[in-house]
């Protein structure tokens, strides 16, 4: 039988046995009501690693995002946020539905967003434009191909912005602080608000969670609820959640490394992929490559899966289900295959 490697994703981890066990034993109440006790110990202990005031756990990390430019913005108010950033391509144009607001687009190539840029967007601010209202940010950044921002470039573009509010998309948040050092909290600092996906590297089966001051939150509370966001005994997924940030932090390393791995060798076998090992921080592998289409279906024949994120600029990423061998699978697969620039 073909081995199987699934590196489309780092949501496509199954729960723990600690996690089953956990959800099997969580204590619960109906959270409508603010009475799951598991529930409330997962806002609280999230909050704290952020250094925020207070949290709301939420179905996903789209919600998550969603809300947070809900609270944040009125319909017609600007959004400052890179042009590959996940609120903007990849949650079906949600903020436009949802919040009724208007993207500016600023470049993150490198997944970064430069204060300059930024500065130009607000000077050509005047009556005739709409406002700029809220920074989004993302940290790690996905389509750049999961990198970190350093802490200065964040406090310079949070003083670009110059009193507005930021919202930090950091559904890998977990990794971005395992790659630098840096603490949740000072990631977190420049930003009003903050979100983190549970259901990704930490492998929980669902759930994101959604961090600000007391105020920002108990807005929060409505919105999710007007989304349809809000869940009853949802202490039995907490619960993994709970799991995850207890004790699954500090094993995003190993993924961190299995990456590097793979990015040598895409590097090694695809030289026109664009794939610089020293620049992958994080679990996330990106290649450009023009017969993207075809790559992905001759490795998934031999038990590679991978995804694509755009037009030619195929993903991999690695994550608690991948162990040495598939990352051994994937490379020897990698090695047998050519693609064309
Ligand atoms: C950067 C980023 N933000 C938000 C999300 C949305 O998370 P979810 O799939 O839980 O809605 C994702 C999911 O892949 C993501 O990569």
């Amino acid at each position: 039988m073909t081995q199987l490697v699934d590196l489309r994703s780092d949501t496509v981890t199954r729960p723990t046995l600690q996690m089953r066990t956990a959800m099997a034993n969580a204590e619960v109440g109906d959270d409508g009501y603010g009475e799951d006790p598991t529930v409330l110990a997962l806002e609280e202990h999230y909050a704290a690693l952020v250094g925020k005031e207070a949290a709301l756990f939420v179905p996903s990390g789209v919600m998550a995002n969603q809300i947070a430019i809900r609270v944040h913005t009125v319909p017609g108010d600007g959004v400052l946020a890179g042009k590959h950033s996940h609120v903007v391509l990849y949650e079906l144009g949600a903020a436009a539905k949802n919040a009724g607001v208007q993207f500016f687009l600023v470049d993150d190539d490198d997944g970064l967003l430069s204060p300059a840029a930024i500065t130009e967007v607000l000077a050509g601010h005047s009556r005739h434009l709409p406002s700029v209202d809220l920074l989004c940010i993302e940290n790690t950044a996905m389509a750049a191909g999961g990198t970190t921002w350093p802490l200065e470039r964040l406090s310079e573009v949070a003083q670009a912005v110059n009193g507005r509010p930021i919202h930090l998309d950091g559904a890998r948040l977990f990794n971005a602080h395992v790659a630098t050092g840096h603490s949740l909290a000072q990631l977190a600092a420049p930003a009003d608000s903050v979100m983190s996906c549970l259901s990704k590297g930490l492998g929980a089966p669902v759930g994101s969670v959604l961090a600000g001051s007391r105020a920002f939150i108990d807005a929060a509370k409505d919105e999710r609820k007007r989304l349809g966001g809000s869940m009853r005994q949802a202490g039995i997924l907490a619960a993994a959640g709970l799991v995850g940030l207890e004790s699954g932090i500090a094993r995003l390393a190993d993924d961190h490394e299995r990456a590097r791995r793979l990015a040598e060798a895409i590097a090694d076998a695809w030289p026109s992929a664009g794939v610089s090992p020293l620049a992958v921080e994080t679990n996330v592998v990106v290649a450009t490559v023009a017969n993207d289409a075809e790559v992905i279906e001759a490795l998934g024949a031999q038990g590679v899966l991978c995804g694509a994120i755009a037009p030619q600029r195929i993903r991999f990423v690695t994550h608690l289900d991948v162990d040495d061998a598939g990352i051994d699978h994937a490379i020897s697969v990698i090695r047998s295959l050519k693609v064309t620039s």
